[in-house]
Order: C-alpha cells, then structure tokens, then sequence
C-alpha cells in the first residue's frame, strides 16, 4: 500500500516554504486568495497547513478530472483521494483498462467516474463548444469530434463545460500537451496574454536572494518570447514572487551583456522588454540588460552597473528564453542542490495543473487538493 504520507513535506520547516507549496502550479491563482486568507488566518506550522488544505478540499468537494486514467500512479493516487475524500474525481480512458489495471494492483477505485472519451455522450456538445470558440481558426466539428479523442482535449472541454472543476495531467504527458488543450479552450486570464511558468529556488544559504530563495522565470512554457512577452512575464512574477513568497521583488532582466557591454538583437530584445516592464508597472524594481553575476553579485553589480537599484541583490531572475530558462534552474537544482518549487503556472483562466513525470502518488494526491482549493467554492 502506498500511504498518503506527503512525503516531499515531510522535511519542510518553514513558513515560507509552505506559502510557496500553496502557489505550485497555480495558474496565476483566480482563488489564490482564499489560501492566502488561509495562511494568513491560520497562521499554523506546515503540516497543520496541509492537512487544512486537504481539509478545505474535503469540504470543497470538487470534481477533478484525471486524463492519464490507467496510469498506475494515477490509480494509486484516485484510490487515496477517493478513501480520504478529497474530491470527486474522474479518470478519463477505457473502463476496461482501467478498471483492469487497478485490480491488479488491488486498488478500489469504485467511487471514481471513468468516462472514456471516445464514446461518451457529451461529445457532440463538447465538439459544438469546441467549433464555436475556434471555428474562426478553421475548427471543423468533424476535426473537433477527433480532437476530443484525446483525454488531455477532453479534459479541458469537461472544464471548460463546467462537468469538472480542475484537471492535474503530466505524469505521462509532456508540459507541451497538456498546455495545448488548455490555450486553446481555457485560454488566459483577463488581460494577460501569455502563460508562463516560475519556479521558486530555495537555498540552504540563507545569504543568497531574499533570505535564501530567487525566483526564475520562464523556465517551463514559453520558447522564445518577444519583448513584449518578455516585459509581461517579468511583470507576472513579480506579482507571483510579491504574491505567493511575500518577498519584495527586486528584477534582472537577464543577458550576455551588462548595459550595453554587448551589442546585439538579442541584447536589443532585453533591452526593450526591460522598458516596457517599466512602463507596464512604474513602481516595480526591475533593471537590466544584466550578466547573471552583475545580478546577484553586489561587487560585480556595482561595477558593471554602478548606482542601480536591482545589480547585486536581484531575487527574480528573468532568463530572456526558456532555453536558458529551463536549462538554468535545473543546473542550479541539480548543481547548487536548490530546491525547485514548480512550475507555478502563471496566467491561466482556470485550475489546470502539470505534473511532472517523475511525479509520486504523493504528488499526485497534493495536487489534485491544490487544484481543489484553486478551483474554489462552487457558486
Ligand atoms: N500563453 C498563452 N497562450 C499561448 C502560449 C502562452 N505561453 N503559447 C501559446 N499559446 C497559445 C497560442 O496563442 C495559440 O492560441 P491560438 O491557437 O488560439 O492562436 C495556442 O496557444 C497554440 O499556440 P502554438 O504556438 O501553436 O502552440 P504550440 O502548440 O506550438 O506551443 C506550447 C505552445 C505547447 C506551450 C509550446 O510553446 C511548448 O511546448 N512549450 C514548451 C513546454 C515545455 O516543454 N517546457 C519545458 C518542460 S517543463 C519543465 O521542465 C518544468
């Protein structure tokens, strides 16, 4: 039997780790809100807190919705649900397998729906919702009907129709598909033109960033933004870092070139995104073109950039790509050995949660109350 015993938790002490627990995934958080009521209201160390989120998930009783339905950590992870009671929960996928796959490993999962999409009744009214929302991108009802084949599509249309309330995918499926689905038929918040993906990194050292944590971003969605996305996502995680972490959030918008060390497009496009960042929030702390060692080295920041208020104390980072996003935080994790919080998915208009592949039952289950309490009280 794989217990519920939160495993990854297990080993946090502090306060601040939790708040950054509650803001894993949360899709610029419509109801982060109500967890951060809950934080500030409960005031209560880590383990308390969790149980309370699994508790507001036990009241909240959403109905969440699995697309890997026969995956076995899947199945793991809905039995546990199911005998806690933390939501409703429906597995997506042939009955057959899945209820075959769970026997084997013994598991009840009888409480669970298990719709497969390839028959279920709703399809004809997810296809017309589908060709309604992008028939002005050539969606044909017959392409919609094959698109909801796929458990990732129909997943989000179960959302988007209002039959579910939040979807945790990824344990099979790559970051890429699972997003798709969802820009396509969620889309964004108000607003806000570009999903992207932070990762909160947390230091044994206190003396690094803000008391020992920096916050990365982009570093799971976006390949290449433009200086316009590039400003957005710098402006969003502020907000996330201020937000989730409560830390002050001081930018480096980072490069090659320390300004205008380097001249190049790519510079340019720092450069750029850094002045409308401004412009889009006149009172954020953001500075660049920047080196990474001008951003988090004060002797280093002075020189290369002496009087700014962000070189040498930076605490987000903002990579200009996703190629030195991604690849960044994971030299940092696996070299520095820094916790990695995250993806916290910024900018989505309703709870749909990535997981990663190497995720555990534990995981599974901790996101499924996330997405829960991020989907809120039904109206
Ligand atoms: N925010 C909001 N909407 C977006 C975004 C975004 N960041 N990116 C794409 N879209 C929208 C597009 O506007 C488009 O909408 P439309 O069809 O209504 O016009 C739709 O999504 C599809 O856009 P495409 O560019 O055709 O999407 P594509 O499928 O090619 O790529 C995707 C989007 C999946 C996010 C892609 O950029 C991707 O794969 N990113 C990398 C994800 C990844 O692998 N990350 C690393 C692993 S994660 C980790 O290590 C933690």
């Amino acid at each position: 039997m794989v217990p519920f015993d939160l495993v990854f938790l297990r080993g946090i002490t502090n306060f601040r780790f939790f708040k950054l627990f509650l803001g894993l995934s949360l899709n610029s958080f419509f109801n982060f809100a109500l967890l951060k009521e809950i934080v500030r209201k409960l005031n209560i160390v880590h383990m308390e807190l969790l149980e309370k989120i699994r508790d507001n998930a036990i009241r909240l009783q959403n109905h969440i919705v699995l697309p890997e339905g026969s995956e076995i950590r899947t199945l793991w992870a809905t039995a546990q649900i199911l005998k806690e009671k933390i939501a409703k929960i429906t597995l997506l996928g042939n009955r057959e397998l899945i209820e075959a796959a769970a026997h084997k490993e013994g598991l009840n999962i009888s409480d669970a729906s298990i719709v497969d999409p390839t028959t279920d009744s709703n399809r004809q009214k997810y296809a017309e919702m589908m060709v309604e929302i992008r028939k002005s991108k050539g969606l044909t009802i017959e392409k919609a009907f094959d698109q909801l084949n796929d458990p990732l599509c129909f997943g989000v249309m179960m959302i988007k129709a209002g039959d579910a309330d939040g979807e945790v995918a990824g344990a099979i499926n790559a970051t890429g598909d699972v997003l798709r689905p969802a820009f396509q038929f969620v889309k964004t918040l108000p607003g806000v033109s570009v999903v992207s993906g932070c990762f909160f990194m947390i230091f044994k050292d206190k003396n690094i960033g803000d008391n020992g944590m920096l916050v990365f971003a982009d570093c799971a969605v976006m390949p290449d933004p433009d200086s316009l996305q590039l400003a957005e996502i710098a402006v969003t995680t502020a907000a996330s870092a201020k937000s989730i972490a409560g830390i002050e959030p001081r930018v480096a918008m980072l490069s090659f070139s320390t300004k205008g060390s380097a001249q190049h497009e790519l510079v340019d496009k720092v450069r750029e995104a850094t002045k409308i960042a401004a412009k889009m929030n006149p009172n954020l702390l953001i500075d660049g073109e920047m080196q990474l060692d001008a951003a988090l080295v004060p002797e280093v920041g002075q020189l290369k950039s002496p009087g700014s208020k962000v070189a040498g104390k930076a605490n987000v980072l903002i990579f200009p790509g996703l190629e030195s996003g991604n690849i960044g935080y994971k030299l940092v994790q696996r070299l520095a050995g820094a916790e990695a919080v995250g993806p916290v998915l910024q900018g989505m208009a309703a709870p749909i949660n990535d997981l990663s592949r190497g995720c555990s039952v534990s995981d599974i289950v901790n996101m499924v109350a996330i997405t829960s309490n991020q989907a809120g009280k039904k109206k």
